[in-house]
């Protein structure tokens, strides 16, 4: 079910973008990073995207994903439709993709959603009754043992409280299979991955009112009774009809205050220039001033990407170039002390092996299991620059490669995409790939 913007977002709360100035936790001066995940990192926090598995092989996209982030949500491949279009047979190759990236990039994963009335496959929205809640709960186990292990949060349920003053549940085929659907999917979560977090996440409960009052009920009904929640996430669409609440950190803390993380999970913000930069910077004071507020997702790179592209919500315009918004995220993430040039490399150690007449070298290192393998590249330059290179990778006879970021595939030989062929001496960069199989132990590179 798609909604528009307008229908979705409430006329509440003042137009005042003021966050009270709480106790920042952020980077000192000494520590000013020059990208978010970076800035975010340094106070403990991760700064996200969400991701669609299409736009992995456009260079720009990849490139911004690779450099700026360091958390990934699949803005719809993890989702029911997705990964259970027939009922019982799962198919996770695109949300798998994004996976392997984020793994490759060193990010997190947010995983997005495992219960939702909205973007359910069409047999599940035939289905009604124990018969639902049954295939529901298969769906969770299923989905969550699949990744189990790799996703730090999930969204175990989304939105599943109604618009407006009445407090209540959303009505929906889910709801209707009983009021404690909700406990169910967050227990069967747990049971299949332990160590992942599991929060609920819901739009209009950024500010208090009386659907994030219904759900602060609901998280301290849970913690009373064990049942297995940890974090809460706020989508935060945010536009001139539904800014950015006053009382938006106030409502992050008291969610906290409850024994729970929170995320802002989906921030995108309408406007352009100063106005559009102001908001964002205040959003991001907002999290940075609440302890367990341990990150912040954007949803989506570039303007072009966005699901309201028309609003222009995003840090980086449809060519790729960062925005007002981003560099006062950037600046407010670093403290205030954002560097106006990117600081010097720092030199690095000439390589202890002498090059070789190729001009670089590659080691491969495997995260493999039963079945199939997930190989990470270190590309690394020779005593001089490299323009570009090439990898060939010997693999183990029966074994396949599915799937390559950072490079381009031939085969089993991998050469270099736009934005990584130049390495500077003794410098290094990555590319993977992921098969089944035994994955290669063995690599030649060549410069180009
Ligand atoms: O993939 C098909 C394509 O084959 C087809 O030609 C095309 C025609 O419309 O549709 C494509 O699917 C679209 C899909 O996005 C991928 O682009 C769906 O129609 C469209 O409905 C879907 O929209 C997504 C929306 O959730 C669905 O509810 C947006 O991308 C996604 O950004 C949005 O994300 C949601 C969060 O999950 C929950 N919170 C709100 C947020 C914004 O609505």
């Amino acid at each position: 079910m798609k909604r528009s913007p307008t229908s979705r977002l409430v006329l509440a709360g003042s137009l005042g973008l003021l966050v009270a100035a709480g106790a920042l936790t952020v980077a000192s001066t000494a520590d000013a990073a020059t990208t978010l995940g970076a800035s975010a990192a340094a106070s403990g926090r991760y700064f996200g995207t969400a991701v669609a598995a299409y736009k992995l092989s456009d260079s720009t996209y990849s490139g911004i994903l690779n450099r700026e982030f360091n958390s990934v949500t699949p803005e719809n491949e993890m989702k029911w439709d997705a990964t259970e279009p027939t009922q019982g047979q799962f198919s996770y190759t695109s949300a798998d993709q994004i996976v392997a990236r984020a793994r490759s990039i060193g990010a997190k994963v947010r995983g997005h959603a495992l219960a939702w009335h909205s973007q359910q496959p069409g047999w599940a929205q035939s289905l009604s009754g124990t018969t639902l809640r049954n295939a529901m709960l298969n769906h969770v186990t299923q989905v969550a043992t699949h990744y189990k292990g790799q996703i730090d949060s999930w969204d175990v349920v989304n939105e599943a409280f109604a618009d407006g003053s009445s407090g209540a549940r959303r009505d929906s085929n889910l709801q209707r299979t009983g009021n404690d659907w909700i406990e169910a999917a967050f227990r069967a979560a747990r049971a299949a991955d332990p160590a992942a977090k599991l929060c609920y996440n819901d739009y209009n409960t950024d500010g208090q009112n009386a659907k994030s009052n219904a759900v602060y009920a609901m998280v301290q009904d849970f913690k009373s009774r064990g049942v297995p929640i940890d974090c809460v996430g706020f989508q935060s669409h945010f536009n001139s009809a539904s800014p950015l609440p006053s009382d938006y950190q106030a409502n992050l803390q008291r969610f906290a205050n409850l024994g729970v993380d929170v995320q802002i999970t989906e921030l995108d913000i309408e406007g352009s220039g100063t106005a559009q930069a102001n908001s964002f910077a205040a959003a991001t004071r907002a999290c940075l001033a609440v302890t367990r507020c341990n990150g912040i997702t954007v949803w989506g790179i570039r303007d072009s990407d966005s699901w309201r592209a028309s609003g222009t919500p995003l840090l980086f315009d449809g060519s790729g170039n960062k925005k007002a918004a981003y560099t006062a995220v950037l600046d407010v993430l670093n403290g205030g002390t954002t560097p106006t040039t990117p600081p010097t490399t720092p030199p690095t150690t000439p390589p202890t092996t002498p090059p070789s007449g190729s001009g670089c070298t590659s080691a491969i290192s495997l995260n493999q299991w039963n079945g199939g393998f997930v190989a990470t590249v270190k590309v690394t330059a020779g005593a001089t620059r490299l323009n570009g290179w090439t990898v060939n990778v010997t693999l183990p006879s029966g074994a396949a490669v599915t799937n390559t970021w950072n490079a381009t595939a031939s085969g089993t030989s991998f050469t270099n995409v736009s934005y990584n062929g130049s390495v500077n001496a003794g410098a290094s960069t990555e590319f993977g790939f992921q098969g089944t199989g035994t994955g290669p132990s063995v690599s030649t590179c060549t410069a180009r």
